[in-house]
């Protein structure tokens, strides 16, 4: 039996019938058709199902929609007008943070609120802040390389 829920998913307020085994990133990708959220393992190791949920990240493959009732969503949709999201995004085209592209929605979600925690951040420090996000195919050098990028810009920009 369907259950009734009411959320905000990027800023807008969403209510719908839902079957209760319908985890968040399901229900963003074919209900709402906001694709950016991608599926990784579905067992909430790989982080590539990253958003943010009530301002904290969160993978969405195990967070189950019908819990998530009058609960804040953030996916990176929502994010696009974001100045820290958008220097992340040049620094992640520019210093070859993707290949494939599958685990980078969540590694910009994750990135994102690394850099709101802790702006000032060292290469040692996004190692282990980003454990949590895994990728098959980059090597993690570019990742890590371009987060730091970003740090810099966002950083030589404070105040401007
Ligand atoms: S798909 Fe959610 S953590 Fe891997
Ligand atoms: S860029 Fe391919 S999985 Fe990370």
């Amino acid at each position: 039996m369907n259950v009734k829920v009411e959320l905000t998913i990027n800023d807008r307020k969403v209510v719908a019938d839902v079957e209760p085994r319908t985890h968040l990133a399901d229900f963003l990708r074919e209900h709402l058709r906001l694709t950016a959220t991608h599926l990784g393992c579905e067992h909430g190791v790989c982080g590539a199902c990253t958003v943010l949920i009530d301002g904290a990240p969160a993978r969405a493959c195990i967070a189950l929609t019908v819990a998530l009732e009058g609960a804040d969503v953030k996916t990176l949709e929502g994010l696009a007008d974001d100045r820290r999201m958008r220097v992340l995004k040049t620094s992640f085209h520019e210093r070859h943070g993707l290949q494939c592209g599958f685990c980078t929605p969540g590694m910009l979600i994750s990135a994102w609120d690394l850099l709101r925690r802790k702006p000032d951040i060292s290469e040692r420090q996004i190692r282990q802040e980003m454990s949590g996000n895994i990728c098959r195919c980059t090597g993690y050098q570019g990742i890590v390389r371009s987060i730091k990028h970003a740090a810099d810009t966002l950083q030589s920009s404070v105040g401007v």
